[in-house]
């Protein structure tokens, strides 16, 4: 199995050269998928860097929304997916034309989408946000302004608490995987490592969030494990990023948090595991699947990524 990885990561590095590709992978797919990655991000990170990579083409290793936004924001390049069939509860809880309906009943409001979208939903959005960057996109929107916020109701809530903005509307969405966990786990978790650090992403339910020490985006959360002088945290997100926890700070010790009834110990997004060395490599010798978009579509999610990245 070693040895069939082996040659699977050499493939996979002759194919890049020979093709003059790059790989961009999410922290919630696997280990070894983020071993062969050339830049390793969150969502926000993730979507910078596809506007700015110079390569023919990008392999987005993470579910379709983000290998969609690689598109949009490169349109001259290849997007490849491995698996287009990796999705997201998130985007699919949110149907463009459903949202196109609901956005109607609220004419004089500014829509604020998560990342985790499609592409049609992104282009019926004024500015889009990721969970780094969700509370200053929407501080930077005058306070009388009303809002859509969509589609994770959990994220929208807790940026409306921090806010404290009661014109903020929700879509009625939210991630399987975050949604799950639960508070008792965490409850008795906390029993067994009392000095141990609370990390949530903000996905989670608000009752989660509550006994949190920090609420953060992935790379907020691992930035905040490095800088924190703790040495256990128990850690409340999509378990991939264990794998980038452990390698940075190999003396601290990160304890996943298990959803109820749970088997493995720990929260998994399936369609992020999806993504595997076979078919990346099959992808990259193949130049398939891609993504491809209609160009009034790309264009119009493309002002609302913009508006998004020129928040600073
Ligand atoms: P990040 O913004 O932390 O990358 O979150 C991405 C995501 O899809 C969480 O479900």
């Amino acid at each position: 199995m070693v040895e069939n990885s082996q040659a699977l990561i050499a493939r996979i590095e002759q194919l890049k050269k020979e093709k003059n590709a790059v790989i961009l992978a999410h922290y919630y797919t696997t280990a070894d998928v983020q071993a062969v990655a050339d830049f390793l991000g969150d969502s926000l990170a993730l979507s910078v860097k596809a506007k700015e990579i110079d390569a023919k083409i990008i392999l987005f290793a993470g579910v379709h929304f983000m290998a969609e936004t690689a598109k949009v924001l490169s349109p001259d390049k290849k997007v490849l997916i491995p698996n287009p069939e990796a999705g997201c509860s998130l985007a699919e809880s949110c149907d463009a034309e459903k949202f196109a309906a609901f956005k109607a009943n609220y004419p004089n409001h500014l829509v604020v989408s998560y990342v985790n979208t499609t592409v049609g939903v992104k282009a019926l959005t004024d500015i889009c946000c990721t969970s780094s960057n969700a509370l200053q996109v929407v501080q930077s929107i005058p306070a009388e302004q009303p809002i859509i916020f969509a589609p994770d109701r959990n994220l929208g809530g807790y940026i409306k608490k921090l806010t404290g903005r009661d014109n903020m509307v929700l879509w009625d969405g939210a991630c399987h995987v975050h949604e799950e966990f639960s508070l008792d786990k965490i409850v008795e978790l906390k029993k067994e490592w009392p000095n141990a650090k609370v990390v949530v992403h903000p996905e989670c339910k608000a009752t989660v969030a509550a006994v949190a020490d920090y609420v953060g985006s992935t790379a907020g959360i691992l930035e905040y494990c490095g800088k924190s002088e703790a040495t256990e945290f128990i850690v409340v997100t999509e378990a991939g990023i264990l794998s980038e926890m452990k390698k940075k700070y190999p003396k601290k010790r990160f304890i996943p948090a298990p959803p109820l009834g749970s088997t493995c110990g720990c929260n998994e997004c399936k369609y992020m595991k999806m993504v595997t060395l076979e078919n990346i490599v099959s992808c990259l010798e193949n130049s398939s699947p891609e993504i491809t978009l209609d160009e009034p579509t790309r264009k119009a999610a493309e002002r609302s990524i913009l508006n998004m990245i020129s928040i600073k």
